[in-house]
């Protein structure tokens, strides 16, 4: 179950009823004002058994029902708020399945004497290719050999037939042409979905209803250890600035391969953070069972409910980024850095930062959707300025602070999907030897957004320019020095340092993306690589 709301038990488990059991529900999606609802419903003496969002579903339209199940359905689909994939049946309409969907993806399966729905055509593609898409709010009556759809008005709706191509994950893109894309645009709704219900504007602080430390616990860690592979260990690094600058507590960050073979020193009062977007990476598996040996609470954050690392773990916080299916990893990263600047808000608010600082910094965190949106609608600029440059074969990726990790991710982004040598730098680590390398043939992507340490990068891209390096700068609007070192600059909305990373990244998934496009790669599926490492 990819739970957004409740543990992944058997209570909680789908489908959902209602308190006479005449309804049946299941739910993929997030309904944001189910609070509201269960109160309501609660009110008018519904008995509720589990944690889920699901559960108002079938409780509302039980209210409404009178005998006419179609009718119910669209008197109780206009009140719920969020996105949301439903199918559901009744006792007393035992020969149907209605469904609908709303900002979620809903398919149904037209096959000989049998009918499928899925939120995946892969789920039935062996049994048949005929689908149909569900628009927003459309709603399916479904029997074995009849389907209807009609609106929430009860019109009906003509339906579109198509048939899926042979190589059947197409369905899933939607109009996109790959799943790395379609998840790279994803990002302004993954976002939304990794701070619904976990941020409390009144007391500026962040709540995790998945952790089950006590406020103690969480006030006595006295440092934390962070363990991760690939992407999440990048996510992990942004991480440890913003709890050591946040919450003041002191950061370890791991690659879980390495510190699987030491002989970890753990300190008692630490807590360790296990960041892994599949939950089935084996390294990081191993590393958390050897911490557990030391007796260290171990939080996973993680985007697969159920996965072993979720198993292992005390606790877990999830990303509700959807299934990332892209072998590289796009949303997943944004909502790592998200839920972990959540985290560490909650660690700082507990000790010394002011209520103001906390809703100021959740005021940041509220503003990504639309600032991702921003450079996601810039693509076409990133487009044009990646096709000049995807023929070089080695890329730098440089930044400071919050961007020497985003740095990191750029450049693997890059490798991965383009297959060009590209190494993320600390910018001032460049005069160390790195620069070396700079020549024509070698251009250099500047994470720019990072207003405190600005100056410094700036004479780090003189040092390039004077050694004849190209320059791709990705920097807020309305920066000023950059006219005459950048070859060229790649806008992006500003916003407070410690959140910099997230538009950044956006901008170098894309770049990544363009290039790799312009060279022809596999993008979803790029040579040598796993979605998960499962192995060693
Ligand atoms: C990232 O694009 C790669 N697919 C890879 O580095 C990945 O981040 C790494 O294997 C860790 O995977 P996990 O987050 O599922 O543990």
């Amino acid at each position: 179950r990819w739970a957004t709301h409740g543990k992944p038990n058997k209570v909680n488990a789908h489908p959902h009823f209602d308190t006479h059991h005449t309804l049946a529900v299941v739910h993929n999606g997030i309904i944001e004002n189910h609070d509201a609802l269960r109160r309501d419903l609660k009110e008018k003496g519904a008995i509720f058994v589990s944690d889920t969002d699901t559960e108002v579903i079938a409780h509302l339209i039980a209210d409404f029902y009178q005998g006419d199940l179609l009718k119910a359905v669209q008197q109780a689909v206009p009140l719920l708020k969020g996105a949301f994939a439903i199918a559901l049946m009744h006792r007393e309409h035992p020969d149907q399945i209605i469904a609908i969907a709303h900002e979620t993806p809903l398919i149904v399966g037209i096959g000989q004497d049998e009918t499928f729905i899925s939120s995946d055509a892969n789920a039935f593609s062996q049994y048949t290719k005929e689908v149909v898409y569900l628009n927003n709010d459309e709603i399916a009556v479904i029997k074995a050999n009849k389907l209807d759809v009609y609106d929430v008005h009860n019109k009906p709706v003509a339906v579109e037939r198509h048939r899926i191509s042979e190589t059947s994950g197409d369905i899933a893109k939607g109009h996109f042409e790959t799943y790395t894309l379609k998840e790279i645009h994803e990002q302004p709704r993954s976002i939304h979905n990794a701070l619904l219900s976990r941020t409390v504007e009144d007391y500026g602080t962040a709540f995790f209803d998945e952790i089950d430390f006590d406020h103690n616990e969480l006030l006595a860690v006295k440092r934390i250890l962070i363990l991760a592979c690939g992407t999440s260990w990048h996510a992990g690094y942004v991480a440890s600035y913003l709890i050591e600058d946040m919450a003041r507590i002191p950061v370890q960050v791991e690659i879980s391969s390495e510190y699987r073979y030491k002989n970890p020193i753990v300190p008692p009062d630490t807590l360790v953070i296990a960041i892994s977007q599949s939950g089935e990476t084996a390294d990081t598996i191993a590393a958390v069972k050897e911490i557990k040996a030391k007796a260290a609470k171990v939080l996973a954050i993680c985007n697969v409910q159920g996965s072993t690392l979720t198993r292992e773990a005390d606790a877990c916080i999830f990303l509700r980024a959807g299934p990332e299916i892209g072998v590289c990893s796009t949303k997943a990263f944004t909502s790592q850095v998200v839920v972990l600047a959540l985290f560490s808000l909650m660690m700082a608010r507990m000790r010394h930062m002011s209520k103001q600082e906390g809703q100021a910094f959740l005021e940041g965190l509220q503003t990504l959707p639309e600032k991702v949106q921003q450079v996601l609608d810039n693509s076409y600029l990133i487009e044009e300025i990646a096709k000049k440059y995807a023929h070089y074969q080695n890329f730098f990726f440089l930044g400071r602070r919050y961007m020497y990790p985003t740095s990191l991710e750029g450049a693997l982004k890059l490798k991965e999907i383009s297959y060009i040598n590209a190494n993320g730098y600390p910018a001032g680590e460049m005069k160390h030897g790195p620069i070396a390398l700079i020549n024509e043939d070698c251009p250099t992507v500047a994470l720019c957004a990072n207003k405190f340490t600005f100056e410094k990068l700036l004479s780090n891209l003189m040092e390039i320019k004077a050694r004849n390096g190209k320059v791709i700068a990705i920097a807020e609007q309305d920066e000023k020095g950059l006219q005459n070192i950048a070859d060229e600059i790649i806008w992006i909305p500003p916003t407070i340092d410690e959140l910099a990373a997230i538009p950044s990244t956006i901008a170098t998934q894309l770049l990544a993306y363009y290039i790799a496009k312009e060279r022809g790669a596999d993008i979803d599926q790029p040579r040598n690589l796993a979605k998960s490492v499962t192995v060693e």
